[in-house]
Parts: C-alpha cells; sequence; structure tokens
C-alpha cells in the first residue's frame, strides 16, 4: 500500500513511519531525511537546499520532488511505502498522483496526525537521534533503556538537527498552516483522508494507525 503521514512539525510522523516499517515492511521515506542526506553529500540540490531548512521553510517543489522520484524507483520498494513530510504543498500532492499513475499504484490513506501548536515546541526541542541507524528519541517522551546508548543498534553517538530551534519551529509551523494544511481537504475530496488524535503516548497514536492500516491494506 502506499500510506500518506500528514502533520505539523513535531507530531510524530517519523517515530510513527519507523514503528510501521517495523511492523508491516513498508518502507519509511521521508523527505526531509533525504534533504539531510543530500546536504551532508554536498549535492547542488543539498546546497540549494540548506538554507531554506535552517531558516523553516519549505524546499521548492522542483528539488523535492525530483528526489521523491528518484527514491520511489529503488529496488526495495516491494510492501508499500509509507510517505513521511511529502507531499507538502499542492503542486506536490499532484506529482505525487501522477508518479503513482506511472506505475499502476494509488493512494491507500492519507492519515493527518493531529496535535496542538503548543505542543510541537515540547516534542522538538527534546528531540535527538541515533546518528549510526536514526532512530528517534525525546529527553522526556522517549528515553533509550540506558542513557546515551541506542536501543534499536547499541550506538553511543547522538546527534541533534540544526532545524529544531525555537525560533525555527515557528517558522515551520506558518509554513505547515499555510502550505500543507490544505493538503487534509485535498484528500478528503478523495476519500482517502483519516483523521488520528496525536496527543497521547507514542503506543497509543501507534495503535490507532495500525487499525487504520488494516482497514485500509
Ligand atoms: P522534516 O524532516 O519532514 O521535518 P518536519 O515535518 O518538521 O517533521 P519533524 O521531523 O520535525 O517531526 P515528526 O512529525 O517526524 O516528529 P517526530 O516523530 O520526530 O522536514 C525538515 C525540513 O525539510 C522542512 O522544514 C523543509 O525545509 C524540508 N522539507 C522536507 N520535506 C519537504 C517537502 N516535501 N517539501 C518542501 N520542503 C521539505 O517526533 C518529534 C519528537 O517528539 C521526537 O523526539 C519523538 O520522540 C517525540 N514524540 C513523537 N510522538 C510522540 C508522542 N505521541 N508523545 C510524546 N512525544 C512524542
Ligand atoms: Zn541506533
Amino acid at each position: 500500500p502506499v500510506l500518506i503521514l500528514l502533520g505539523p512539525p513535531g507530531a510524530g510522523k517519523g517515530t510513527q513511519a519507523r514503528m510501521l516499517e517495523e511492523k508491516f515492511g513498508m518502507v519509511q521515506l521521508s523527505t526531509g531525511d533525504l534533504l539531510r542526506a543530500a546536504v551532508k553529500k554536498g549535492t547542488d540540490a543539498g546546497k540549494q537546499a540548506k538554507a531554506v531548512m535552517d531558516a523553516g521553510g519549505l524546499v521548492s517543489d522542483d528539488i523535492v520532488i525530483a528526489i521523491l522520484r528518484e527514491r520511489l524507483g529503488a529496488p526495495d520498494i516491494v510492501h508499500g511505502v509509507i510517505l513521511d513530510g511529502f507531499p507538502r504543498t499542492t503542486p506536490q500532492a499532484e506529482a505525487l498522483d501522477q508518479l503513482l499513475a506511472e506505475r499502476d499504484q494509488k493512494i491507500d490513506a492519507a492519515i493527518s496526525l493531529d496535535v496542538d501548536d503548543n505542543e510541537m515546541v515540547n516534542r522538538i526541542s527534546g528531540r535527538y537521534a541515533c546518528a549510526g541507524c536514526g532512530e528517534g528519541y525525546h529527553d522526556h517522551f522517549k528515553i533509550p533503556q540506558k542513557i546515551g546508548v541506542c536501543d534499536a543498534c547499541s550506538g553511543t553517538e547522538m546527534t541533534r538537527r540544526a532545524d529544531d530551534t525555537a525560533e525555527t519551529v515557528g517558522s515551520r509551523l506558518q509554513a505547515y498552516h499555510a502550505q500543507t494544511a490544505p493538503l487534509i481537504a485535498y484528500y478528503e475530496a478523495r476519500g482517502a483522508l483519516h483523521r488520528v488524535p496525536a496527543m497521547d503516548a507514542i503506543q497509543d497514536v501507534a495503535a490507532r494507525l495500525d487499525a487504520v492500516v488494516a482497514k485500509t491494506s
């Protein structure tokens, strides 16, 4: 199946996508992760994207769609995908419909993780991740069993994202409301929208997502 996770920064898209990946064998496809990898590699797209990402704006549709098109063609995508952070604008949603149509596929569910804006700052300011495997953690909400040691790979190097600052969170939320929130109506009109309350604990939100996946695949 093809699932889309919609939701503001810090809603838990990445956290939930990784859990779905493990449970159902689907591939998590995060345009944020792909862009951060391009920045690290120093590709042309990465160079253009870096300043925009650090300021909390949206990277241009052309760059993001090109990155996604390339990734969707990779051979590891067998049991479906979870799109995490894409699409984020109406042109991206239209491009996705077209990319999938070329592959005789369509969207099975667009899941909106619904959270209050004031929760975002708490979630984003406490976030860090394992540098080795990317597993995400939080200073208060998701603590590894042994502090400083990754539960998933036993790595001990942890990183925080350059755009996870109090100032940037405001711009990212603004970009979400102005450019991404309209996609809720876009998918509702296509009968693909599922709204999932996401203010509760990670496991409770995960159970709601499992129920949606069971219904749609
Ligand atoms: P991206 O990487 O997609 O970031 P984002 O949308 O801002 O989302 P986040 O990764 O911040 O949050 P999340 O929802 O995944 O939350 P998480 O699970 O980590 O994009 C970064 C930038 O790249 C953008 O600003 C833009 O510039 C660019 N970009 C990316 N895609 C683009 C596109 N398509 N078009 C244009 N530009 C694009 O959870 C957050 C924290 O909370 C974690 O610490 C977690 O442990 C904790 N947590 C999660 N769930 C819960 C819970 N239920 N209760 C308590 N804590 C929780
Ligand atoms: Zn790890």
